[in-house]
């Protein structure tokens, strides 16, 4: 498998998630749990107490401190111990790690490597998950699949025509060739299709109304590793964007993954639909809801499939790839080489690792 990239931040959570109740999620192997203080901050701390490992998730919440199920261990919103059983002293040792947290574009994003890294690396965006223009349906389906085998899924659409037809896919997405770029500098693969004529699948026909056939244009953005934007654009046949640059008469839907590695074997999927048209539709959103679940479950089940093809199989298996792979086979090179950097930045500086806020 492509190992983990650190020093990046991930989606953890959506913020809906995270309440006044102790969530516990595992990114990248490592346990944490999450709760929102009083004034509505995210924190996340890890899921071990410090004393004799017990799972602070399992713990109790009392204002803004976690107070261990097992032995009374009272921890801060830093994960300092500011209290222990039997004793006034609490030992200048007795803390538990703190993540950085953002949370930004309905996403709660976890800080996974060196703290003092963080800082310097922006979160990335995914604004129409937050803005006015835009209804939102989202998901999150846990897969039991290493991460890779979903960024290989996203990054080749064509398999829309195979997995998902009567839903997304139709004839034309596996037919039409796609266009590959790589930004190195700003690391970021682009996979484009552009289908001038072609037909609608249900997903779009119930939610645009549109009857007959169409132009969609398929945009995919991946920043690796964790966040996915596949921008979708469907008009009737032969309308395109204005000449100034605007595309009033087109309906866009920006679709978002976020690929979080749970283990080195299950991912989290967490999928949301934004589109700009049918605003605030109920049963719009209900039809893409459900069908944009059910699409996912579909890929859920191959790749959980896939894993355990891949766990099996002797090493050295070749695959064979085609144009198809071109996104995906950047992807994948683009994630070594973060992944190599990763540890040697570790190596090149090892007292740095594993700090936390204080
Ligand atoms: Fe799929």
């Amino acid at each position: 498998m492509t190992e983990f990239v650190r020093n990046q931040w991930y989606v953890a959570a959506y913020g809906t998630e995270i309440g006044r109740e102790l969530f516990a999620r595992t990114i990248l192997g490592e346990p944490i749990v999450f709760h929102r203080t009083e004034a509505g901050e995210v924190v996340a701390l890890a899921d071990r107490c410090v004393h004799r490992r017990y799972p602070l998730s399992e713990s109790r919440l009392e204002g803004d401190r976690i107070i261990c199920g097992y032995h009374g261990f009272t921890y801060d919103t830093s994960g300092r111990c500011v209290s222990v059983p039997g004793q006034k002293r609490v030992p200048r040792t007795a803390r538990v790690p703190a993540y950085r947290v953002v949370e930004q574009d309905s996403f709660v994003w976890v800080w996974i490597g060196e703290e003092d890294r963080a800082e310097a690396t922006p979160v990335p965006r995914a604004p129409w998950l937050d803005d006015d223009g835009y209804t939102v349906v989202r998901g999150m389906e846990p897969l039991a699949a290493r991460y890779d085998l979903l960024v290989d899924n996203l990054l080749d659409l064509s398999h829309e025509t195979y997995l998902h037809g009567g839903y997304i896919g139709t004839p034309e997405v596996a037919d039409t060739p796609i266009t590959t770029e790589v930004d190195e500098a700003e690391r970021v693969v682009y996979v484009s299709r552009h289908m001038d004529d072609a037909e609608c699948p249900p997903f779009y026909a119930r939610s645009t109304g549109i009857e007959g056939r169409i132009t969609r244009w398929q945009d995919i953005e991946y920043r690796p590793p964790c966040l996915y934007q596949l921008h979708s654009r469907i008009a009737p046949v032969g309308v395109l964007p204005r000449e100034d640059g605007t595309d009033p008469d087109a309906f866009h839907v920006e679709v978002v993954y976020a690929i979080t590695p749970e283990t080195e074997n299950s991912t989290h999927d967490f999928w949301s639909v934004a589109r700009d048209f049918a605003l605030g539709d109920e049963e719009v959103s209900a039809f893409l809801r459900e069908n944009n679940r059910t699409v996912v479950l579909q890929d859920v089940v191959a790749l959980d499939l896939l894993e355990k093809v891949v766990e099996q199989e002797a090493d050295g298996y070749q695959e064979l790839s085609v144009n198809i792979d071109t996104g995906g086979l950047a992807a994948r090179r683009m994630l070594r080489s973060m992944a190599e950097q990763g540890r040697a930045d570790a190596e090149r500086a090892p007292a740095a690792a594993g700090r936390v806020r204080s």
